[in-house]
């Protein structure tokens, strides 16, 4: 992966601060190093015994081959207790047109339609469920699993319970929990020092990962090796690089972060990074608003905005270098309709030219900060290293900002005024 900062009309004017600013961030990376077997430091998933071990891992696969027998299995959580496990997914499946995908996401809102839809696709399905929740008793993934549960007990019976739900959850509190012990389901625990949004490689994000067929036993040894490329405190490492560049924009009236991507299969890692910074660093009347752009479907309609509209966006591209297949036009196809310019050329070269072609349009002419971070190939390996650098970032980016990235206390405010009406 290679980190990219594209020269912009003004970078000159940042050397100064840049350079203040990644001196702090080396300390911050130490000292984060240095907490993470602290209890509530929040840190576990920087580098662990316990993260990632093969003993949890064999029981993960376990525990998927036994699911195997199921035709359809329903991953019921939200934010962090979903986001990251489809990101993996979708990465490592091919594109799903129609309803052909064995494992479907619930819980992650509150749409009567959906969950009607779903029951009613059931009828005739084999399924089971994994219910993701470190807290235990979230709102929509707690109602969705009370209607699903209903939907074993009565297409099979209570007792199937066991063999049908899979928990995810707190070693000791909460009502899954307690569900759990209650029933003898099969469950693995949430780490308690791990939150919700960097919990994907946990048993939060392998479990259903496993289900979808991705090799989690290599992840160990993909995650030692971006440890050793990420933990350096030093000014070459591109996770300060990321974090400072964000913070001197911020510092400079670009408040808005876009993350561009081309293949619709990052559509799910885009919706974890909007999660990841913005709960972690959306406070205190601070943080930069993370949203994303999906090429080239949205430069037709958010394009125009980002290359003429006001000066407080930049963005941070993610684009892959190679395609594992490619799709040539052929010389002998339609020229008339679109050129004779394309023949024998590649759909992926042709897109990686229109990604170029925007990054000119939007850094040269319209003055917009553009950030790269280049992969090889897109596939689960690289999207873990995406997923470390991003989480690696955010955590040092949110320091520099005076931010604690590990807290999210405005997301109560909703919840409550939820549970309020309903009991009015
Ligand atoms: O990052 C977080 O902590 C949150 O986004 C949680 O993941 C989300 O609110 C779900 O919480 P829980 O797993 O307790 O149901």
């Amino acid at each position: 992966m290679e980190f990219i900062v594209n020269p912009t009309s003004n970078s000159q004017q940042y050397q100064e601060q840049y350079a203040t600013s990644i001196q702090k961030t080396a300390s911050i990376l130490e000292d984060l190093k240095k907490r993470v077997a602290e209890p509530q430091a929040f840190l576990e998933w920087i580098y662990s015994p316990n993260y990632l071990s093969e003993k949890e891992l064999e029981a993960i696969n376990q525990q998927a081959e036994r699911l195997s027998q199921y035709e359809k299995i329903i991953v019921i959580g939200i934010g962090g207790s979903y986001i990251g496990a489809k990101a993996f997914i979708d990465v490592a499946q091919q594109h799903h047109f129609k309803q052909e995908e064995r494992i479907i996401f619930a819980g992650h809102h509150l749409d009567e339609s959906y969950l009607n839809d779903l029951l009613d696709y059931l009828d005739d399905k084999d399924f089971a469920l994994i219910v993701i929740s470190k807290s235990g008793g979230t709102l929509e993934p707690a109602l969705a699993f009370r209607l699903l549960k209903d939907k074993i007990r009565e297409k099979y019976s209570e007792s199937a319970f066991k063999e049908r739900i899979v928990t995810i959850t707190d070693a000791q509190k909460g009502e899954l929990r307690a569900f759990t012990e209650q029933h003898q389901c099969n469950s693995f625990v949430v780490p308690d020092n791990i939150g919700g949004r960097f919990s994907v490689l946990s048993p939060v994000g392998l479990l259903p990962m496993a289900v979808a067929g991705i090799d989690i036993m290599e992840f160990p040894k993909h995650l030692k090796q971006l440890q050793q490329k990420y933990l350096k405190a030093e000014e070459q490492n591109p996770v300060l690089q990321y974090a400072v560049w964000r913070n001197l924009l911020y510092n400079n009236q670009f408040a808005i972060e876009l993350l561009v991507f081309s293949n619709p299969k990052l559509q799910a890692l885009a919706e974890w990074w909007k999660q990841l910074f913005g709960e972690s660093e959306g406070k205190e009347g601070k943080g930069i608003f993370p949203a994303s752009l999906q090429l080239s479907t949205d430069l037709h309609s958010l394009g125009q905005y980002v290359q003429e509209g006001k000066k407080h966006l930049f963005e941070t591209f993610v684009r892959i270098k190679n395609n594992a297949n490619s799709l040539h036009i052929q010389a002998k196809s339609d020229k008339e309709h679109i050129g004779d310019f394309l023949a024998n050329k590649t759909l992926h070269y042709i897109n990686s030219c229109a990604e170029q072609g925007t990054i000119k349009a939007h850094s040269e002419k319209g003055e917009v900060p553009v950030f790269e971070i280049n992969i090889e190939e897109l596939n689960p390996k690289s999207l873990m290293e995406l997923i470390y650098f991003f989480e690696l970032s955010c955590a040092v980016s949110a320091s520099l900002l005076g931010v604690n990235p590990f807290n999210q206390p405005g997301v109560e405010a909703y919840k409550q005024n939820i549970y309020d009406l309903l009991q009015s």
